[in-house]
This record gives C-alpha cells, structure tokens and sequence, in this order.
C-alpha cells in the first residue's frame, strides 16, 4: 500500500482523492485580512497557504465567498458566480486556486443550491409580475397553508416556511430565513442553471462542492419535504453532469439526517461522492462526558454500509450551532444540561461554542476527541482556529460567536488584519482566557508542546497510512466501558485504536487472540509493546489517553 501523501506529486487530482483527505474548513472573511479594510480576503489567505499546508492537511473547504447580502453569513448567495468584493475578484480566486493546487491541496467550494438571497437577480425578476418567465423558479403560493408537514429549521427567527411577497402578493416558500427563497427543483430550468454554476466553478479548477442542505430541495404535499425520491433524482442528474466532464470532482452533502436517511444520498455510487455523519457528532460529546463508549458504538453499529466509491465526511465542530438535531429528547437534555447551561449558549437546536471552550480547554480532552476524530471511520474536517483551541464569543449573537478572526499573533487584532480593532467586520476573542495573547499561531509554532505542533504530529501519523480513511471498523467489547477499542484494517495492515474516555486512569483487557503472534507498534513514536498471545491483552491508560498501534507480524 503506497504511503499516502509522501510518495504523490504535490497536486495530481485522482479519483478517489477524498478518500484519503484531512479536510480544513475556513472562511475566507475571518481568516486573513490582506488588504488591511478589517475584512479576510483572498490576498490575505493566499499568504496563509504556507500555515494550511505545514499544517498537513490535504484539503480546504471554503465557506461561501460570493456576492451576497450577508445576512445568512454568505449563504444568502446573490450572484453564485462571482467573488464577494470585499473578499477579491475572480482573478485573486483563480490565484488562490493556482497557490493551493501547488502545494498539494484540495479546494472544496460551497454550492448552495436549495435557496438563493432574496436580492438574487433571479427572484428579483421572479418576483417581478406573476407572468415573468423566472416566475417558475421558486415555490408561490396564495396562501400559506401548502406543505405543513414540513418543519421549521431555525425555529428561534422563523414562524413559518412562507413568507408574504408584498409586490406579487403571494406566498414564498423557504427553508432557512424568510431573505432565501427556495429554488423550485421541479423546474428544469432550475436544475440546468444549477448543473451550469458547477460547470463554472468544475472548470476553473476547483476539486469538489459541499452541497448545501439538500434534503429540502423537492416539496411534496403530505410529505416532511425531506430527502424526497424526486431530490435525489435532482442530485442524480447533477451528479451526470458531473461525471461527463469532470470524472475527479466530488459532491459532499450536508445532509443532517439520521444514518439510513442519509446513506440514499450516496446513491449506488452515482449521487453524492461524501456526506456528513452528522449524528456520530454530538454522540463523541456524549461518550466522553459519560465516560461511557456506548453512544459512539451504537450510532456507528447503526451505520449502513456505503458504497466503495464513497465516504462519510466527520467533524467535531463547524460554522454552525453544534447541532442537536439528530439525538433523541433526553440526549438533546443532557447535552445541554452538561455542555451548554447558560442560554446564551443553545441556538436553534443547539450549541453555539467552539470546541476548547466545550471541553473546559482540558488538553487532554481536546487530543482525545481530535484522536477519535482522526481515527474513526470516513474524513476528518478540522474547523479552523480549533487547532489552536481558539475560544468563542457566545453573545455575538446568531452562529457568529464560532466565527470571529483567526488568531495569528498576540495584540489587538490577533495578527488578523492592519486596520484598527473597531474596523473588523467582527471583534477578536478578547476574554482572557482566549484572546489573541494567550491564544495564537505565533507563540503556539514556537512551542513543539502546544496543541498545534500536536495536531501537525497526529495529522502526519494519520497520512502515514491509508488504513483510516479507507478500512473497515470492528469494535472490540472489553468488560471496562470507559474503554472505546477498535480495530481498523484495509488489505493486509491493521491497526488497534485504545480510547480512555474517562477522567480517571482505566485498566482493560482486550481479546486479541485473532491477532496472536502479532506485535503492537504505537504509531506515534514507533515504539514495540509485548506481544500478543493467548491471555487477555492487558493496557493501562492515564485520564483521556489513547492509543493508535500499528499490528505488526511477523
Ligand atoms: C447550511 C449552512 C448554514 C446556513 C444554512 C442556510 O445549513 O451550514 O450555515 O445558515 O445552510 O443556508
């Protein structure tokens, strides 16, 4: 089995890329200001590729970066081909791809297909005069009283899927705010004008599209309006035109449903390439505040299998609220209860916080579940600024306190940009705790201890090997619960994977006997263990400690 990522030219785009891909996810308007007006821009993130790269990720999922409104942060799109001005031109876009391409990595854009802004030319004109061509590309009605089967997803800001359009005087429908209207997939025009921005995007050069919330796309009365038989026939033909033209692209859906609602956006290898596993998420949370690996275990016990060409996509945090809506009632209640007491905390169905602040900014739990992230089955995608511990500003209101300015440097706008700290299109972290002067990339590359320089190290034992991106999982079940173990194999190399997910030192016996004979090498510093024979295969682990072994034979 080639070694992954040491032996490749820096950038040759095969199939299967995903596969093997750590992905980095960032937006471009917190992450570099190089023009110095408070706002992250193209310029400013091409300066920072050298960091992405060192970094040893192999992919960059950018969040929307077009001209839009921005009252849904960019994914209120109003013009889905061109650049935001505040964040470059074309040309600065084209450049950025060209630099990341040159050091060997990816670039993951977002396709934001189930609505646009309510300023897109398109609803202008749709909404224009009842008899306008465009009419037909969004969902009207005269009244609102259309598919009530469908839930309301940002339940804290919207009362009602259809919103009144006072200048045609009908109804609009949307899944999201009342500012984005859904497009109307029944028409093929619709479906033929989104296949074209892929084509737009496909061809410059980019690698792959995270779909944007597609289980709404297709509305049918008496329905959820969700994951419909006709959406999937709309990603489908998406997924054709793909094909035809660009044989190495990659769809990744957003699609945050349980596990067998999901796994038909895979298709049989002929819809989406990658989706989320959005419940596996909250359930790592679960399993280290309880100390107990059974919520991890049963989800992915749960989990159907997927086609060989495709793969889950897995995250610890993101742009948006931790979201709370794929575990039942009293889950919901005790993620809340444990990782989100104050209310200024929980937003829709869910939690507004980075991850070092969830974690009480315990070390030893940010390695553990950046371990399990890591380790686990599918994709890791590292949401940026957490490879530092950056903290979060609860009270910015909306999903913004998740999204303030990369931490670069000590001083007032934490390396982020040269205009003044009032300028920023959002404040620095400032509490003590996480502001830019106990928090940032500077200090944290001098120091081969902080979590940074241990990210790097975790990132390059992971590409060491292709076994856990493509392997398959058996769990192990030892008598000790605090204990998640599991063995991850793909041809013939195998690796042991030994979480302690309590606070406390754990002893465990694994039955090892299928590997008897074999010797466990920790893989991160190369370092022999006893071999395995009959008797139970005993360890001991220090709170939140975990194990990766490679199992050598010999
Ligand atoms: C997706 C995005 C989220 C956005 C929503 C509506 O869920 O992740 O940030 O608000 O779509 O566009």
């Amino acid at each position: 089995m080639p070694d992954a990522g040491k032996s490749e030219k820096p950038y040759a785009p095969r199939p299967l890329w995903y596969k093997d891909a750590i992905i980095y996810e960032l937006h471009v308007r917190a992450f570099c200001d190089g023009t110095g007006d408070g706002i992250g821009d193209f310029r400013g993130l091409i300066h920072k590729l050298d960091y992405i790269q060192d970094l040893g990720v192999t992919a960059i999922w950018l969040l929307p970066f077009y001209p839009s409104p921005l009252k849904d942060d960019g994914y209120d799109i109003a013009d889905y081909t061109s650049i935001h001005p505040s964040y470059g031109t074309l040309e600065d876009f084209r450049t950025f791809l060209e630099e990341a391409h040159r050091r060997g990595l990816h670039v993951i854009t977002e396709l934001v297909l189930n609505h646009t802004s309510d300023q897109h030319p398109w609803f202008q004109e749709a909404r224009s005069s009842r008899n306008n061509p465009r009419r037909d590309w969004y969902v009207w009605n005269d009244t609102d009283d259309r598919y009530r089967g469908a839930r309301i997803i940002f339940v804290d800001t919207e009362k009602s899927n259809w919103t009144w359009d006072p200048l045609s005087k009908s109804y609009y429908w949307h899944r999201f705010f009342s500012h984005q209207p859904d497009l109307n997939f029944d028409n093929p025009q619709v479906r033929e004008a989104i296949s074209d921005v892929i084509k737009f995007w496909m061809e410059m050069g980019v690698d792959g599209m995270r779909l944007d919330a597609v289980p709404y796309l297709v509305e049918r009365e008496g329905t959820s309006c969700e994951n419909l038989p006709e959406t999937h026939e709309v990603l489908k033909f998406l997924r054709r035109k793909l094909d035809e033209q660009f044989p190495a692209g990659m769809f990744l859906a957003e699609a945050n449903q349980w596990p067998a609602d999901v796994r038909p956006y895979f298709g049989d290898g002929d819809e989406c390439h990658m989706a989320f596993h959005f419940p596996l998420m909250p359930r790592i949370f679960m399993a280290i505040r309880l100390e107990d690996r059974k919520p991890i275990v049963e989800i992915l016990q749960q989990t159907p299998e997927i086609p060989e060409t495709c793969q889950w996509a897995i995250f610890l945090r993101n742009h948006d609220e931790l979201t709370l809506e794929m575990v039942s009632d009293e889950e919901r209640d005790y993620m809340y209860d444990e990782y989100a007491k104050d209310r200024a905390m929980r937003i829709n169905v869910g939690i507004r916080r980075r991850l070092a602040p969830m974690l009480e900014n315990d070390r030893r739990k940010i390695e553990l579940m950046n371990g399990l992230l890591m380790s686990l089955p599918g994709t890791p995608a590292i949401y940026y600024g957490d490879e530092i511990g950056m903290g979060d500003n609860i009270y910015l209101g909306d999903r913004n306190g998740v999204r303030t300015p990369m931490q670069w440097s000590g001083g007032w706008t934490g390396g982020f940009s040269l205009a003044d700290p009032e300028r920023l299109y959002s404040p620095v972290v400032s509490n003590v705790q996480y502001c830019p002067q106990a928090v940032n990339v500077q200090s944290a590359s001098r120091s081969p201890h902080s979590l940074l320089s241990w990210m790097k190290l975790l990132i390059r034992v992971r590409k060491s090997t292709r076994v856990f991106g493509r392997g398959s999982i058996e769990f192990l079940s030892p008598a000790n619960h605090r204990v998640l173990a599991f063995v991850r194999r793909l041809g013939n190399e195998t690796i042991l994977v030994v979480n302690n997910l309590s606070s406390s030192a754990q002893a465990v016996e694994l039955d090892l006997r299928n590997f008897k004979g074999a010797i466990p090498v920790e893989m991160s510093g190369g370092n022999i263990f006893p071999r395995i024979g009959e008797l139970p295969y005993l360890l001991t682990l220090g709170a939140y400690q975990f194990f990766w072994f490679k199992l050598r034979r010999i």
